[in-house]
């Protein structure tokens, strides 16, 4: 990233824009205000999951369509948050509303396997280039159900994760992110932070986290670790990290954790949950050519239905051929699942789909970027695929550390409210970023430029 001079925003004027914005937002959400507050009487919080919750109401949404959505007060917005990327389909596609009416009709449920599940996996081996998959319902089982398989691989307990990134919600790895920035330690010892209350200390402790962006961190810690006796069974890590807004790996650096961790003999498991079906038709081993020994996904596998897959090496995935590591669901390969990640596979998201989103994308980035020079904003844009971001900060974020340090969450909160009053619906909190769907024009992409364009305006002026 050049280094280029850049504007000192003045703080008063974010809080200012901030509480205009805010009333507004409020203004125009009585409806979701009567919702939530008949909501919170029987649902924890108003909400299905904490991720949902906003101060002082949670936005409720009534409908999609392609690329967009309408709360429940009828506000039309075009769809840049995509249900945390797992819409990169787009609402309601038509060859996914067919493909899963056409299950409904003839059952969608029997807990034994059908064939839309063996062509999903199929496509998968295809794709991801590993030869041996498994289903689950969302991310946090998929990463779950694959540390185990690694543990009972390797017959070890420790794992290794990247300080900053999420996993999902299952005790493993709820370690060492969203903490408080002055208790991590030190960066070559981080401590393992669990992520809120009811993780037992004895389970945040196996989970040793490292500085992404930094092989050389990664392997000093690993041979400390076996010295201790400790050795991982694996490294669970996404390929570009996509829950501090969005951090590429820099060149050479995934190749080199592909070869430490082979040399040590150690499980690599790319978490592709997000990546995944957003940034390449096969994923990040597509986009940066590094193979991993496993590969989670979820989200945009199931077009908009609750969907998860596991893949790994043969060898690797006999602990659960012959039952050495359960792995197990009722619900695993759900045939309506399965029908909506066929069509999802076989009909949109082929590689004319993945031309498209790369030229929107570039489109957009394009876009923010001239905005970030016009008004000399401290920040850069970034993306890979179907997903990208402002990133406000005056120095490029490469890992944790740089991005607690340097990420102007005040401005990523003042963004959200100018989308959201704008007819731009976005993922809310400060670590996410835009996933675009096949269905997005080059018109959507300039409304986002727009609004864009109009808090810098405001915010300079
Ligand atoms: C990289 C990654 N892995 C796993 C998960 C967990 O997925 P889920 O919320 O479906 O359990 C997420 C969720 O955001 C994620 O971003």
């Amino acid at each position: 990233m050049a280094q280029r001079a850049v504007v000192e925003i003045d703080r008063a004027r974010i809080a200012e824009l901030t509480e205009r914005e805010e009333k507004k937002l409020n203004e125009t959400t009585q409806g979701s205000k009567r919702l939530y507050e008949r909501a919170r009487r029987s649902l924890a919080g108003g909400v299905p999951s904490s991720y949902h919750l906003r101060d002082p109401w949670p936005i409720y949404l009534a409908e999609g369509k392609g690329p967009r959505v309408w709360d429940v007060d009828g506000n039309e917005m075009i769809d840049f948050h995509n249900g945390f990327g797992s819409m990169v389909q787009g609402h309601a596609n038509p060859a996914v509303i067919e493909a899963v009416e056409a299950r409904l009709a003839v059952g969608t449920h029997f807990a034994a396997p059908t064939e839309d599940g063996v062509v999903v996996a199929e496509h998968l081996v295809e794709r991801f280039r590993l030869p041996k998959w498994r289903y689950t319902n969302s991310g946090s089982e998929s990463t779950m159900d694959a540390i185990r398989i690694a543990r009972g691989f390797t017959g070890r307990d420790t794992i290794v994760k990247i300080f900053g990134s999420y996993h999902g919600h299952h005790d493993y790895v709820m370690v060492s992110i969203g903490v408080p920035y002055d208790r991590i330690g030190d960066r070559e010892n981080y401590e393992s932070l669990p992520y809120g209350e009811g993780i037992p200390k004895v389970v945040a402790d196996l989970t040793i986290a490292v500085p992404f962006n930094d092989a050389g961190a990664m392997e000093r810690r690993i041979e400390r670790l076996v010295e201790e006796g400790r050795k991982p069974a694996c490294v669970i890590m996404e390929a570009a990290m996509m829950n501090l807004g969005i951090v590429l790996p820099e060149p050479g650096y995934l190749e080199a954790v592909r070869e430490l961790t082979e040399r040590h003999g150690i499980v690599l498991v790319f978490d592709e949950v997000k990546t995944g079906l957003c940034i390449a038709g096969g994923g990040a081993v597509e986009r940066f050519g590094v193979q991993p020994d496993m590969i989670t996904l979820a989200k945009s596998l199931g077009a908009g239905l609750p969907s998860g897959a596991i893949g790994a090496t043969e060898e690797i995935m006999q602990v659960v051929e012959n039952e050495r590591v359960y792995q197990v669901g009722t619900f695993n390969g759900n045939p309506a699942s399965m029908a909506a990640a066929r069509a999802g596979l076989e009909q949109v998201l082929t590689p004319e789909a993945y031309e498209h989103l790369d030229a929107l994308n570039d489109r957009l980035m394009a876009g923010c970027e001239a905005v970030v020079e016009k008004y000399s904003l401290p920040g850069y844009a970034v993306g890979v695929g179907a997903k990208g971001c402002v990133t406000f900060s005056p120095e490029k974020i490469v890992d944790y550390e740089t991005f607690k340090a340097n990420q102007d969450g005040e401005l990523m909160d003042l963004a959200w409210l100018y989308n959201m009053n704008r007819g731009i619906f976005m993922t809310p909190g400060r670590e996410e970023e835009w996933t675009l769907s096949v269905t997005h024009s080059f018109d959507d992409c300039d409304a986002f430029v727009g609004v864009f364009e109009e808090m810098a305006h405001d915010l300079t002026a």
